[in-house]
């Protein structure tokens, strides 16, 4: 999965022949998993048919203030145009957009959103060799740089002059690559390494049978995709789950037992800047494993079982600059339990989850924590879908480890 993904890409399409490029790009944003939307000036109609943008982004093409063909004509909001967008991205961008964006014109829908957008701007020059050199572009280039707007370089090549230099629109495939370096740069997780474990273990019996839990991974998945998202690496270490995650900075290491969980989240702790133990390990497992299927002989069937090691308390106690986080699923003395466990397993945030709290649970979208850090502050928070109450918890600790 792509940083893009999931992503509101507002794409500016401006009148240079490079705008034929501009169907490849939507097609590449698209398959990152972006939602792109397009608005074009109007004569850059004349270089691509709004219809191919359209068919290609899946929504409607914008080019004016309103729709003049319809009679019931519509005012296209800039303003909203703007706000949806996590980026909007100016390719091509001619050197009349670029001069016009510097000077705070705004005489078409284009223009009036760039003024309106509150988010990163993007923008991808194509123009002449002599064009692109000239003092005013410079100039131009250095004015929208001062404004936090971010140049993706035009490359060198063939022109549609005939002539060969610099100028040339970055290649598509050269803009999405810049867009998810420049996002994950800029990421408030980025450079750092996030060990996560999820999921149930399963503590064998027998060859077909095991001691499990309701775990279903979902808060654990949700914790490592939120993380990636915010530019984090991320080891997830994960127990028997139906569910899977693919993304580029995601690695799963799949296990089954809580001995297994415990040796996979030993040799990453060291590397790792936090730590989150989301995973609902099992406390006791059969002292001894049949190698055989246990037959139904007596009435009753005992089985002895021995404790298996704790992984948090393990990781609390080799911990050095990580930050550690645990969860605790309380259904009696919620807070003074999880305090102290807190302090029991030397951790430096503990993520209460009460069985009692309506939407709160295994196997249930949503969640309800309450977040404890280790000087005893409380933060509860509503009930919310876990990919939600998972941003909610790397936020904390964002804040926490940049404070
Ligand atoms: N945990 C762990 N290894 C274990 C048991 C638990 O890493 N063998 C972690 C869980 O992932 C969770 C935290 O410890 O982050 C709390 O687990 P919980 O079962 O609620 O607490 P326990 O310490 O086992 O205490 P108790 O069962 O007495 O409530």
């Amino acid at each position: 999965m792509s940083i893009l993904s999931g992503k509101n890409v507002l794409l500016g399409v401006t009148a240079g022949i490079a705008a034929y490029k501009a169907a490849f790009l939507v097609r590449l944003l698209i398959k990152k998993g972006a939602n792109v939307k397009v608005v074009m000036t109007p004569s850059a109609k004349d270089f691509v048919t709004p219809l191919t943008l359209s068919t290609l982004s899946k929504n409607e093409v914008l080019s004016s203030f309103t729709n003049e063909e319809d009679e019931n004509a519509q005012w296209n909001n800039h303003v909203e145009l703007g706000l949806w967008a996590d980026l909007f991205v100016i390719a091509p961008a001619t050197a009349n957009t670029l001069s016009k964006m510097a000077n705070g014109t705004s005489n078409n829908l284009l223009l009036a959103t760039y003024l309106s957008a509150k988010c990163p701007v993007y923008f991808a020059p194509a123009m002449d060799l002599d064009m692109h050199k000239h003092p005013s572009t410079t100039e131009t280039f250095n004015k929208l740089n001062s404004f936090g707007n971010i140049q993706i370089p035009a490359e060198e090549g063939e022109l549609a002059s005939g002539l060969t230099g610099k100028g040339r629109m970055a290649e598509p495939e050269h803009i999405v690559s810049f867009l998810e370096k420049d996002i994950q740069n800029k990421s408030p997780l980025h450079g750092k390494k996030v060990l996560i474990t999820a999921g149930p273990t399963y503590e064998a019996i027998d060859p077909v049978r095991f001691i499990g839990n309701h775990s279903s991974g979902k808060m654990g998945y949700a914790i490592a995709e939120t993380a990636a998202k915010l530019g984090a690496e991320v080891v997830l270490v994960s127990g028997p789950v139906s569910l899977s995650l693919n993304h580029s900075l995601v690695e799963v290491i799949s296990v089954t037992s809580a001995e297994e969980m415990y040796q996979a989240a030993r040799n990453h702790f060291a590397s790792c800047d936090i730590a989150i133990l989301s995973a609902a390990v099992a406390d006791y497992r059969p002292k001894d494993v049949a190698s055989e299927k246990i037959k139904k002989n007596d009435a009753t069937l005992t089985i002895q079982l021995e404790k298996t090691q704790d992984i948090l308390k393990s990781l609390g106690e080799i911990k050095e600059h990580q930050f550690l986080t645990g969860f605790a699923l309380e259904t009696q003395n919620e807070l003074e339990n999880a305090k102290s466990k807190l302090k029991k397993k030397n951790l430096d945030l503990i993520v209460l989850n009460s069985l009692k709290d309506k939407g709160a649970g295994f196997k249930a979208d949503t969640n309800k924590v309450t977040l404890i850090d280790k000087h005893n502050k409380v933060e509860a928070f509503a009930v919310k879908p876990k990919t939600e109450v998972a941003n909610d918890i790397l936020q904390y600790i964002i804040q926490q480890i940049d404070a």
